[in-house]
């Protein structure tokens, strides 16, 4: 990342590398059947885009408040409301490890509290990925057991992180 950055550069490289990432991670994760997570509503523009082009498999969001766009509003029983440092280790009696996509978002403009927050969650997460599962993230994350992989072309580096299991 350049110094010089304006806040518009660094949003438009977050926006094009979350997209970037997200569709090698549904291409790459498409024979597999188990389901997709999606960690932080917000908007729900990544929501949008998965559900649009994640077609058989079921899109959990995982949210403490779902205030997102009408048209990117989850069914109520595809929302895991509530805290995900409470839902995330509650949804792994409910799901084991069968997610085969995990896509996370939740950080806001403190970078140094995305990172700690960052480490918090990693071995939340780690557990519910299935064997060939894709974690894609916007903040670098702590796992122990996933390997980081490169990133594809049009995707900025730091602005987005692709791990598998
Ligand atoms: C940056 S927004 C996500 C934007 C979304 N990817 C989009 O494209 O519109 C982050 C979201 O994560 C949620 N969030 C942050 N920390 C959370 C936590 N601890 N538990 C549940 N949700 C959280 C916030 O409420 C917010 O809606």
């Amino acid at each position: 990342m350049s110094e010089n950055q304006s806040r518009l550069d660094l949003f438009i490289d977050r926006m094009v590398s979350q997209r970037a990432c997200l569709d090698f991670a549904i291409a790459q994760t498409q024979d597999m059947d188990g389901p997709v997570f999606e960690l932080g509503l917000g908007n729900g523009r990544t929501y949008h885009h998965m559900i649009q082009y994640v077609t058989k498999r079921p899109v959990y969001v995982f949210e403490r408040a779902v205030a997102s766009h009408p048209d990117s509003t989850p069914p109520e029983d595809r929302v895991i409301l509530g805290d995900v440092r409470e839902t995330l280790p509650a949804s792994l009696d409910r799901f084991g490890a069968t997610a085969s996509l995990i896509h996370a978002d939740l950080g806001g403009h403190n970078r140094e509290k995305n990172d700690a927050f960052a480490r918090f969650v990693s071995p939340l997460i780690e557990p519910l990925l299935a064997e060939g599962g894709l974690m894609v993230s916007s903040d670098r994350m702590y796992f122990e057991t996933l390997i980081e992989l490169p990133l594809p072309q049009s995707a900025v580096p730091g602005r987005c992180f692709i791990y598998q299991r």
